[in-house]
């Protein structure tokens, strides 16, 4: 690929196509969700279909300023909105938000859509939100520390920061082997990047599809210590739809504070 290569822009119209294509985290919760969340039943995922602990939200949610990060959809946000947060979703996809304005618009929830790289959280001042939640999505951003920098920012003290990310151990093996053979062959030293692959087998393998990022766990969870995040709970779980889920837990899920 070229060395202007712009990865934002490019995941941008790459999530823009996994709308159309009606890529699962990109479908947006019926009804029914929202008519059970209102009446207290409910719950969101960080990673693959593990419903998130109802301890690791704020005791009250009614009122509370959420911030979801990189989850546009229609999904989490429209959830958290009914169950009464003040929910604001920021996302690199105009088509995913239109998902949530789409929920919100049917179910009369003043969801607040932003598009932006989930970076650069300047269209917020500091200090303005109780929870970010961050579902899986930062293995298609280039580089972390700023999103842990700009979520300790905006939050509050005492302010909860949930992130879903991938095991970077997911990236070693060959892709094509594993999705057409289910065959675990070693292949990629980590760091690994899908703009690491020939055109051609990216092609093959990821179709047009957003680029990925395998990023360390200094990255990940060091990252969230470095910006002063004080980590309550890990979590792992398998991938929900990798062969490599039978082996090894393809996701982490945090939870941390900021003092
Ligand atoms: C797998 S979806 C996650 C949302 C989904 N609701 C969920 O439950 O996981 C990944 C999302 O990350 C967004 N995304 C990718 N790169 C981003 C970036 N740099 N800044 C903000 N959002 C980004 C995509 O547009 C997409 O909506």
């Amino acid at each position: 690929m070229a060395s202007s290569f712009d990865p934002v822009a490019h995941n941008r119209s790459a999530w823009d196509r996994e709308v159309e294509s009606g890529n699962e985290w990109t479908r947006p919760v019926g009804p029914e969700v929202i008519a059970r969340a209102r009446a207290g039943d409910w719950s969101v995922v960080l990673i693959g279909y593990q419903p998130v602990p109802r301890d690791w939200f704020p005791a009250e949610l009614a009122g509370a300023a959420v911030l979801c990060l990189a989850s546009g959809g229609g999904q989490q946000g429209p959830v958290l909105s009914a169950v009464g947060a003040a929910v604001t979703v920021l996302d690199n996809s105009p088509r995913q938000l239109s998902r949530d304005r789409e929920v919100g618009a049917r179910e009369q929830l003043a969801v607040r859509t932003v598009l932006g790289d989930m970076r650069d959280l300047s269209a917020f001042t500091d200090a303005s939100f109780d929870v970010v939640f961050n579902p899986v999505s930062n293995v298609f951003c280039p580089e972390l520390a700023p999103v842990w920098l700009e979520s300790f920012r905006v939050l509050r003290p005492g302010g909860i920061l949930m992130a879903g990310f991938m095991n970077p151990d997911i990236f070693i093996f060959d892709v094509a082997a594993l999705d057409e053979r289910g065959e675990l062959i070693v292949r990629h030293p980590l760091p690994f990047t899908t703009l690491d692959l020939p055109d051609d087998e990216r092609e093959r393998s990821y179709g047009t599809g957003p680029i990925e990022y395998s990023h360390s766990l200094t990255e990940q969870i060091g990252g969230q210590l470095a910006a002063g995040f004080v980590l309550t709970h890990l979590v792992e779980g398998p991938h929900h739809a990798d062969a490599t889920g039978r082996y090894m837990p393809g996701y982490f899920a945090t939870r941390a504070v900021r003092p």
